[in-house]
């Protein structure tokens, strides 16, 4: 099976480094890749926007199957490009990725099928909005309605604040059209958790729990990042437990999609929270979590091929999964300012004594090859350093003497990745 991945982070890295271990693929293709992934798979310097450019490139080469990673391509429709053609790929098609990318339709569904989630109103109008700001009970999150690479979110403390953040979104344009339209939610308090499951449209099949880290500092301080590190399993679940999270956040949104007619085929994501009155959904997402994908990948002990194949084929024949008995842990490293404005082209020293570690994955998610054939920074999230481990402890300590021997000028990442979860095993 010839296989294309799309993409360029360290997911895609995570999911191409999958694909590449399954006896059924005879060539591997990304576009447009990155540094990591171009040493396993043949890359073409197509962007992920470029819709028919990718369609072009999918037909040249006679692919079999192509794997979205990223929601942009998935939103703007690429899925129904793909089937219009005859040609097989895994992801939702543009209908039933308006869960992602739209919160207002996404909370719409979800208080249709009756999934529980913070209580909400949607504006697109800013005096009503500021209106309601400054009459409703604080604190509350404002969300942008559309697509902001997880940046979308700001929790808000007081009326002004939240009044701030609803002109930087409605009248100042800091998220373009993404934010003309917002969702304004009350604040929920507990432990996030995200719930990974992979879904023809009526079977669905549960991945392994995972906790993401979103914001950019150590002990969640700083600014909401696309995600900082994560780690699989959760601790504070029980997997009976987390069988009851995916029964009332992912089966009824499936179940629901499939009945109105848009059904969900793909990687659902449920972003949870774990709150004293049980799991409320913050969000969907139509795709693997990035860096969830790198921490719950490595443990996945089945062949994913094929599923993603029978899913892309429209009828899920695979029961279910298995997983090697051991925790994984993904730790991100950044360029200095990020998720800000940060400098790229610095080089990347440390990689080869890690990469011939056991058990040891050292994801590339902002790379290129210099002229030299070193590798240098070339995005915001840089490398995502991950170890398996016989716990969590044991991933945590393997990740982080790992992601101690690797340097970059203006290089950060968080000390912190797992330290709750391995608290709440104490
Ligand atoms: P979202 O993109 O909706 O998942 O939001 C990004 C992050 O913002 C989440 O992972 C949470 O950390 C936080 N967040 C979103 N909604 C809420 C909420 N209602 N209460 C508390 N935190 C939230
Ligand atoms: N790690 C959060 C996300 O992928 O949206």
């Amino acid at each position: 099976m010839k296989v294309l991945v799309i993409g360029q982070g360290g997911r895609e890295h995570a999911l191409a480094h999958k694909i590449s271990k399954s006896p059924l693929l005879t060539k591997l293709y990304a576009a447009p890749g990155n540094a990591g992934i171009s040493q396993i798979a043949e890359c073409h310097g197509v962007d992920t926007d470029q819709i028919a450019g990718l369609l072009d490139l999918a037909k040249k080469n006679s692919i079999d199957l192509t794997v979205v990673g990223p929601e942009a391509p998935l939103a703007a429709g690429i899925v129904d490009e793909f089937q219009k053609s005859g040609l097989s790929i895994f992801g939702p098609n543009q209908a039933a990725a308006m869960l992602e990318s739209s919160k207002a339709f996404s909370k719409d569904q979800m208080t249709k099928f009756g999934i529980p989630t913070a209580d909400y109103e949607v504006f697109s109008n800013i005096n009503e909005a500021k209106h309601f700001m400054i009459e409703t009970e604080m604190p509350v999150v404002v969300k942008a309605d559309g697509l902001a690479a997880g940046k979308g979110v700001v929790i808000c403390q007081s009326s002004q604040e939240g009044v701030a953040a609803l002109t930087q979104m409605m009248s100042e344009g800091v998220f373009g059209a993404a934010g003309k339209k917002v969702v304004i939610e009350k604040v929920l308090e507990g432990e996030e958790l995200s719930v990974l499951a992979l879904t023809d449209g009526e079977k669905i099949i549960p991945l392994a729990s995972s906790q993401d880290h979103k914001r950019a500092y150590d002990h969640d301080r700083g600014p909401n990042t696309g995600g900082m590190g994560a780690y699989s399993p959760c601790p504070f679940i029980s997997e009976e437990k987390f069988r009851e999270v995916v029964d009332l956040t992912i089966r009824p949104m499936v179940a629901g999609m499939a009945k109105e007619g848009t059904p969900y085929r793909g990687l659902l994501y449920a972003g949870v929270m774990m709150t004293r009155q049980g799991p409320f959904v913050l969000e969907y997402n139509c795709r693997f979590g990035d860096p969830e994908a790198q921490a719950v990948l490595p443990r996945l002990k089945s062949d994913l091929l094929p599923v993603l194949a029978e899913i892309a084929g429209g009828s899920l024949k695979t029961q279910s999964v298995e997983w090697y008995d051991k925790s994984c842990l993904a730790v991100v490293l950044a360029s200095g300012g990020y998720p800000g404005f940060y400098h790229k082209g610095f080089k990347i020293t440390g990689l080869e004594s890690v990469a011939s570690q056991e058990n040891i994955f050292v994801f590339h998610a902002g790379t290129v090859k210099g002229p030299q054939g070193e590798f240098l920074t070339a995005g915001g999230r840089v490398l995502v350093v991950t170890a398996l481990g016989e716990n969590l402890k044991a991933a945590y300590e393997r990740a982080y003497q790992a992601v101690g021997q690797i340097h970059f000028e203006g290089g950060f990442y968080r000390r912190d990745i797992g330290r709750r979860g391995m608290e709440v095993l104490r």
